[in-house]
C-alpha cells in the first residue's frame, strides 16, 4: 500500500506541474513516505531524515504516512529540517499544501483523519508496466489490540464499484495484464455506490475485464473472509489463485488477546474452503510472536498450525509495543531474546513446510508472467498465478519477453522459489 501511495502521490505532484528525479541529491523537494506498523521501521525514519539533513543541505524536507500521522508536529521538533508532515488520510489536500510550501510556510501539515474520501488521482504514476495496483479500500475499522493502522490510516472507505471497474478497463487499454487490489482488509470493501457491490461481486466483475488477465488482492481479513470469495475464484480463471489470509496466531487464546474477532476454528473453516477450492489456492499468512500472555504451549499451538495448514509462504515478525494501542495496557513480559527464539524456531519449520510443498511442483507446467531477467544468472524470472517465483532458461534470444505470459516447466525447487525451462 505505501509503495502505491508514493505512486499516487508522485502521480499528483506531476499533476501540479513537479517533475521526477533518481535520486534525492537531484531533487529540491524530498518526500518521505513512512511506515511505523513496527518500531524498527519507525526508528529508520529518523535517522534517514538525519542523513538527508546531512547530506542534502538547503533542500525542502516533506515526511509522509504513517509516521508523519502519529508524530504529527513533533517531528518538526525533532527534525526541523522537515516543513511539511501528512498522514496518507490528506493526500488529497496535497495540492494545496504544496502552494503553502512554496509560498515559504515552514510548517505545513495535512493531518486529520476525518474524512470520508479515498485518495483518488487520475495522475497515478505507475512504476511497472505490466501490473498496477488498485486501491479499493482504504483505512481500518478492525482495531485489532497491537496495530498502529486504525490510527494512521483512519477509518474504513471504499471506492464506488464502477471507478474501480473504470481504472481496470483503462488500465487494461493501457497495456496492464495484471491488477491487484489493495486494501487494509480488501474483503470488508463495500460499494458505497447504489449498485452495493460486496467483495465478492467486485472480484466478479474486475475478474471480466476484457484485457485484464490476472487479479489478485490484498490483504484479507479471516472475519470478513466468505464461502463467496472462492466462489467467485471458481468461476474466474482470471482471479488468481493466492489468497493472503493473516491468522497472526495459533491459540484462540492470544487471538482474544488480539482482539482478533475470530478463533482458531473459524479460521480453519476459510482454510477448509479454500483447501477444496476447484483450483489448488496458494496460502500465505502473517505471524506475530511474543504477544502479551503468549505461553509455550500457545507459540506450540501456532507450530502445529503451519503443520495443519502448510502455507505457501509467511511473513513472520516479533511483536512490537505501539504508541495509542490497546496493547500497550497489557505487560510485554516476554524478553526480546525469547520472542527472537520463537521467531528463529517458527522461521525454521515454515522453510521445512515451503521445501516440502515446492517440492511438489517439480514436474508441473504452470503459465508465468515474465518479471524480467536476471543477468547473473543468465535466467528469467517469472510468477505463476499462485504467486510462485519460477527461474527458468530459455533458449537464447535477444527477444525482451518481459510482462508477456509462458507455460514454464518446473525443473527444480527450493523454499522460496522454482527454477524450470520455458516450453517450446
Ligand atoms: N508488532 C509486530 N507485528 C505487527 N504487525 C502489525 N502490527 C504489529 C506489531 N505491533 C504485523 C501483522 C500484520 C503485518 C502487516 O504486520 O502480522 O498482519
Ligand atoms: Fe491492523 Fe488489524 Fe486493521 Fe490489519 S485488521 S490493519 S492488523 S487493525
Amino acid at each position: 500500500m505505501n509503495a502505491h501511495d508514493s505512486e499516487k502521490v508522485v502521480g499528483t505532484l506531476v499533476g501540479q506541474g513537479y517533475s521526477q528525479v533518481e535520486t534525492p541529491e537531484d531533487a529540491e523537494l524530498v518526500l518521505y513516505n513512512t511506515c511505523s506498523i513496527r518500531d524498527k521501521a519507525e526508528q529508520k525514519v529518523f535517522n534517514r531524515l538525519d542523513r538527508f539533513k546531512r547530506e542534502n543541505k538547503g533542500k525542502t524536507f516533506a515526511v509522509l504516512g504513517c509516521v508523519a500521522q502519529q508524530e504529527g508536529e513533533k517531528i518538526f521538533e525533532r527534525a526541523p529540517h522537515v516543513s511539511m508532515v501528512c498522514g496518507s488520510a490528506s493526500y488529497n489536500q496535497l495540492p494545496q499544501m504544496l502552494v503553502q510550501l512554496e509560498a515559504g510556510n515552514k510548517r505545513v501539515t495535512g493531518l486529520s483523519l476525518d474524512t470520508e474520501d479515498t485518495f483518488e488521482t487520475p495522475y497515478t504514476r505507475r512504476d511497472n508496466p505490466h501490473r498496477a495496483y488498485v486501491t479499493i479500500i482504504e483505512g481500518c475499522d478492525k482495531k485489532c489490540a497491537y496495530c498502529v493502522v486504525p490510527f494512521t490510516r483512519g477509518p474504513e472507505r471504499s471506492s464506488t464499484s464502477d471507478s474501480v471497474l473504470r481504472e481496470a478497463a483503462d488500465l487494461a487499454r493501457s497495456g496492464y495484464s495484471e491488477i491487484q487490489l489493495l486494501g487494509q482488509n480488501v474483503n470488508s470493501y463495500r460499494d458505497p455506490s447504489p449498485t452495493g457491490w460486496n467483495f465478492a461481486q467486485l472480484l466478479d466483475g474486475v475478474g471480466k475485464v476484457p484485457g485484464i488477465r490476472r487479479v489478485r488482492f490484498t490483504t484479507s481479513h479471516p472475519r470478513d473472509f466468505t464461502k463467496e470469495i472462492i466462489d467467485a475464484i471458481d468461476r474466474n480463471p482470471n482471479l488468481c489463485n493466492h489468497v493472503h489470509l493473516p491468522v497472526q496466531s495459533g491459540s484462540t487464546e492470544v487471538l482474544r488477546g488480539m482482539q482478533r474477532s475470530y478463533s482458531l476454528e473459524e479460521y480453519m473453516l476459510r482454510i477448509q474452503w479454500m483447501k477444496s477450492a476447484a483450483r489448488p489456492i496458494a496460502i500465505t499468512s502473517d505471524i506475530i510472536v511474543g504477544f502479551p500472555g503468549e505461553t509455550e504451549a500457545d507459540f506450540e499451538a501456532t507450530l502445529a498450525l503451519l503443520d495443519e495448514v502448510e502455507y505457501d509462504a509467511l511473513f513472520s515478525f516479533k511483536y512490537s509495543r505501539r504508541p495509542n494501542t490497546p496493547a500497550l495496557a497489557l505487560e510485554d513480559h516476554i524478553s526480546e531474546e525469547e520472542k527472537s527464539r520463537r521467531l528463529a524456531i517458527l522461521q525454521e519449520h515454515q522453510r521445512a513446510i515451503q521445501i516440502r510443498r515446492n517440492a511438489q511442483y517439480v514436474g508441473v507446467v504452470a503459465e508465468c508472467m515474465v518479471e524480467g531477467f536476471n543477468k547473473a544468472t543468465g535466467q528469467w524470472m517469472g510468477r505463476t498465478s499462485q504467486h510462485k517465483m519460477v527461474n527458468f532458461l530459455r533458449p537464447s534470444s535477444d527477444e525482451d519477453i518481459t510482462g508477456t505470459y509462458l507455460e514454464v516447466r518446473v525443473t527444480r525447487s527450493g523454499p522460496n522459489s522454482l527454477v524450470g525451462e520455458a516450453v517450446q
